[in-house]
């Protein structure tokens, strides 16, 4: 069994995993609480969370698969994107396991793994696919001919997909982490009660700043009324972002002549965008978010470092 360790931002998370992708425990602990009170991930508060809870994860996981370290063959960890505070504790404690154990360590790439969540069995998606990767630090458009890696066509010039939600449920005053916050609320109001208009670039680019801007004005001109149309705001602003993600992801599938579209990340959450896009493949939601098993999917695909190589591996912040 492959054991996953994920700690890039603020979910402390692990998972075993069997060889051919069957998911034997998945285990998240989410420190989303901690940061709602700062309307963001601190990444101070983040790392020390990380350092409590990384041990009891892990033994938490085992415990739910009904399995030991004897049966874990492998340690796949998250290297990067994300934190470099954060993905320093998860780092330390897999080659500290993967050390004492005498295990080879897999470095596993964040976006890498929520594409990898669309392996695991029992209805993974095969390769080649157009993948849309939609999540708070990124939005990618990526063409995967492999289980090993992809190659990107587009990604956002500016604010993640959703990092778009959380900024637009903060204006709306629905708290943080806010993707989920507003597809609730959008159930119950009118998606064509106000237009935002989403920049739409050359080629397979993204842009989100100037639908949260364009939200910022309108909630400023409601003034009082704001609060009575908040359902309707909300249901507009979703409306903006899933349609400018699914022209751009149908536009880009086409082009490339792929003909399964695959849909990950938190976004991937979605119900809007799960409804439009019906026939694309989506990552099963409890593997929508950040956790560990997509981690060890991907790590049955990446290369397996022995000891000592792998005590020189670092965290790196930003995409590869
Ligand atoms: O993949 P993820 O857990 O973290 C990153 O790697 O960034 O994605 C978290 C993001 C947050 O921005 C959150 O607001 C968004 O996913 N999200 C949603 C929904 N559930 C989570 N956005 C829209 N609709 C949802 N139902
Ligand atoms: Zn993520």
């Amino acid at each position: 069994m492959i054991l996953g360790i994920e700690t890039s931002c603020d979910e402390t998370a692990a998972a075993l995993v069997t060889a051919a992708g069957e998911m034997r425990s998945n285990v998240v602990s989410s420190q989303a609480d901690l940061h709602a009170r700062f309307g963001g991930v601190v990444p101070e508060i983040a790392s020390r969370r990380h350092l409590e809870l990384v041990t009891p994860v892990v033994r938490e996981a085992l415990d739910r698969a009904d399995a030991t370290l004897d049966d874990v063959e492998v340690v796949a960890v998250t290297r990067g994107p994300g934190l470099v505070g954060a993905l320093l504790v998860g780092l330390s404690a897999a080659k500290a396991l993967a050390w004492s154990r005498g295990l080879p360590l897999v470095p596993v790439d964040h976006l890498h793994g929520h594409v990898a969540s669309l392996y695991l069995a029992p209805d993974p998606v095969e390769p080649p696919f157009l993948c849309l990767l939609a999540s708070g630090g990124h939005t990618l458009l990526l063409d995967v001919r492999d289980h090993a890696g992809y190659r990107v066509l587009g990604t956002s010039i500016d604010d993640a997909a959703g990092e778009a939600f959380d900024k637009g449920a903060r204006l709306l005053g629905l708290g943080y982490p806010g993707g989920a916050a507003i597809d609730a609320l959008a159930q119950e109001g009118d998606a064509e009660a106000f237009s935002f208009p989403v920049a739409s670039l050359e080629g397979d680019d993204f842009s989100f700043s100037g639908v949260k801007t364009a939200l910022l004005y309108k909630v400023r001109d409601l003034g009082d009324e704001a609060d009575r149309r908040k359902a309707d705001l909300a249901a507009s602003y979703q409306r903006a972002i899933v349609r400018a993600l699914i022209e751009r992801t149908q536009a880009a599938a086409e082009r490339e002549g792929l003909e399964t579209i695959a849909v990950v990340g938190g976004v991937a959450a979605n119900s809007e965008l799960r409804g439009a896009l019906s026939d694309a493949r989506f990552a099963p939601l409890p593997l929508c978010t950040d956790n560990a098993a997509m981690i060890a999917s991907a790590g049955r695909y990446g290369s397996r470092l022995p000891y000592p190589r792998f005590l020189a591996l670092d965290a790196y912040a930003s995409r590869a």
